[in-house]
């Protein structure tokens, strides 16, 4: 059965699709909650779901149903667990489509990114289905006969994932994948204006073979999450948590969770530097700087911040740029755009002020006007009806150097910095100054100086003739300093966020062997020297 066609929820184009938290496999919502909509952003009128949202103390219910049903998970052999998470695979895959329409429909992300962003899932699903049947631990010698040393690794337990809308299946495939593979039970928090994707996975999940309570969803805002949380935490019923999300938010967490002894898998914002080396392939790195600058509407936490150029090839570079920016296609995200609208009307009025950052020693390019597109403000061959969606010019701002506001805010839309450098030392610098460190990318074709920028670099991630965005489903994904507190998803290293190492001695002597005392120790001749 696809996604659309479920009988269990309410799908009708007029009203939306009515959804509700997901605990223990059954919809809930406080009588008292009011419900919240969600809307089509390439199409304002169009009401994608209306959402029945709980608050702090559904949080906890869900946390208490995680924490019931996590010993049984954590018991199921890991083959078995393995299993459930092929099964989910392959019912993503049996639906990518509509689940992929049903992405363009409530975050207007490009049909062929949704395609991709769910293919993620299903790259993630396939990773881990065979973890199952490693989990590996170690066998290590003693320094004591007669005594076997091992290491285990066990599930932390209740999982809560709080994850933002831009990947809104992805991003939480990479925590609930390995989370659910490793015997803890979840509690996912997805973004507010993604109800209809969030219930549509979930219950994808769920299809997959999950018994109730090991995946539970809710649906509320910010406050009460945090609420929600603190109590969950006060209470013992969650054990670790991960956020994708805000650094500011990001770090509140980790205050929150620090007063707990825990420490949360946390990746946060970007402002991601990409390099351009006066020997770089031009062609190459405009099409990777347009692609990770304006792809998703810059709304990816790996998007291009600022492009740092050579000043031997900047004028060339800007020129190029600013031609392909203004011939890009932008519009309505069911056909092949670059982009096409904001994700929602917060993420819209954040970007205009964004745009407040632009100074009078600053020059615009990429477009014939900046702002939100309209018949006002017309951007030529737009596709589609721009009065109808939430849909913004492409901005590239040249002349921008580390004093700039510009410079230092991540800025989650359609804008590009452009910075001009002499030396390597000043590209260094401007790639590291701003205190994020993500992504980073150079185009170059010299070994040295790509092994030379990787060294120094204080990115959690490099790429070398390739852009800041499209992290493969199998790497380490994630960042330093102000991206992140060190934590890594995705492949083996998240296995580290969702298992803790359990080290086992035994010891078959039959007589207490102390370890570093009861050592006989090796006799050596250390006075020995060679002659002549
Ligand atoms: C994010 O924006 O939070 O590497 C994740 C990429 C995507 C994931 C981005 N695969 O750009």
């Amino acid at each position: 059965m696809s996604v659309a066609a479920s009988e269990s929820h309410t799908d009708d184009r007029a009203v939306g699709r009515v959804v509700s938290s997901l605990i223990d496999g059954q919809p809930v919502a406080p009588q008292s909650s009011e419900p919240s909509a969600s809307y089509n952003p390439s199409r304002l009128q169009e009401r994608v779901a209306l959402a029945r949202v709980g608050d702090e103390q559904t949080f906890v219910d869900a946390a208490r149903a995680a924490r019931a049903a996590q010993r049984g998970w954590a018991a199921t052999p890991a083959p078995r667990r393995g299993r459930a998470i092929q099964q989910i695979g392959r019912i993503v895959e049996a639906n990518k489509e509509s689940l992929a329409r049903l992405i363009v429909r409530e975050i207007g992300k490009p049909l062929v990114e949704a395609r991709g962003e769910v293919q993620e899932v299903i790259d993630t699903c396939d990773f881990f289905l065979g973890e199952g049947r490693r989990l590996y631990g170690q066998t290590v010698p003693s320094e004591m006969p007669d005594k076997q040393l091992f290491t285990f690794r066990v599930p932390v337990g209740v999982a809560a994932i709080v994850t933002a809308g831009n990947f809104p299946v992805a991003v939480p495939a990479w925590y609930l994948v390995p989370a659910l593979l490793c015997g803890n039970s979840v509690v996912w928090k997805p973004a507010e204006y993604t109800p209809a994707i969030a219930d549509a996975f979930t219950r994808l999940f769920l299809a997959g073979g999950l018994a109730p309570g090991v995946l539970n969803m809710v649906l509320c805002d910010g406050p009460a999450t945090e609420r929600g949380l603190q109590a969950a935490l006060a209470g013992g019923f969650v054990d670790k948590v991960g956020f994708t999300g805000s650094t500011d938010v990001g770090a509140r967490i980790g205050e929150l969770c620090g007063r707990h002894l825990q420490s949360p898998c946390l990746e946060l914002g970007g402002k991601n530097p990409l390099v351009v080396m006066p020997d770089a392939h031009l062609e190459l790195a405009v099409e990777g700087a347009l692609f990770s600058g304006f792809g998703t509407a810059g709304q990816r936490c790996t998007s291009l911040g600022t492009a740092i150029v050579h000043a031997a090839v900047h004028d060339e570079f800007l020129s190029m740029f600013a031609r392909a920016t203004q011939q890009a296609p932008i519009g309505d995200p069911m056909h092949a755009v670059l982009y096409g609208p904001m994700m929602s009307r917060r993420f819209a009025a954040r970007f205009e002020r964004w745009l407040e950052l632009i100074r009078d020693h600053h020059t615009v390019h990429g477009s014939s006007a900046t702002g939100r597109i309209s018949r006002a403000n017309p951007r030529a061959g737009f596709v589609g009806d721009p009065e109808q969606g939430l849909f913004y010019h492409p901005t590239i701002v040249a002349g921008v150097g580390a004093d700039d506001e510009l410079y230092k805010t991540e800025t989650f839309g359609p804008i590009v910095g452009v910075a001009r450098f002499e030396t390597f030392d000043q590209a260094i610098e401007l790639a590291n100054g701003h205190g994020y460190g993500l992504s980073a990318a150079i185009y170059t074709s010299d070994p040295g100086d790509a092994f030379r920028f990787r060294e120094r670099v204080t990115a959690g991630m490099v790429s070398v003739n390739n852009s800041t965005s499209g992290a493969e489903a199998h790497l380490p994904f994630g960042g330093n300093g102000r991206s992140g507190n060190g934590s890594r998803l995705s492949g083996v290293w998240v296995l580290d966020q969702f298992t803790r190492w359990q080290a086992v001695n035994w010891d078959f002597a039959g007589m207490l062997q102390k370890a570093q005392m009861d050592i006989e120790d090796v006799q050596a001749q250390l006075d020995f020297r060679l002659e002549g």
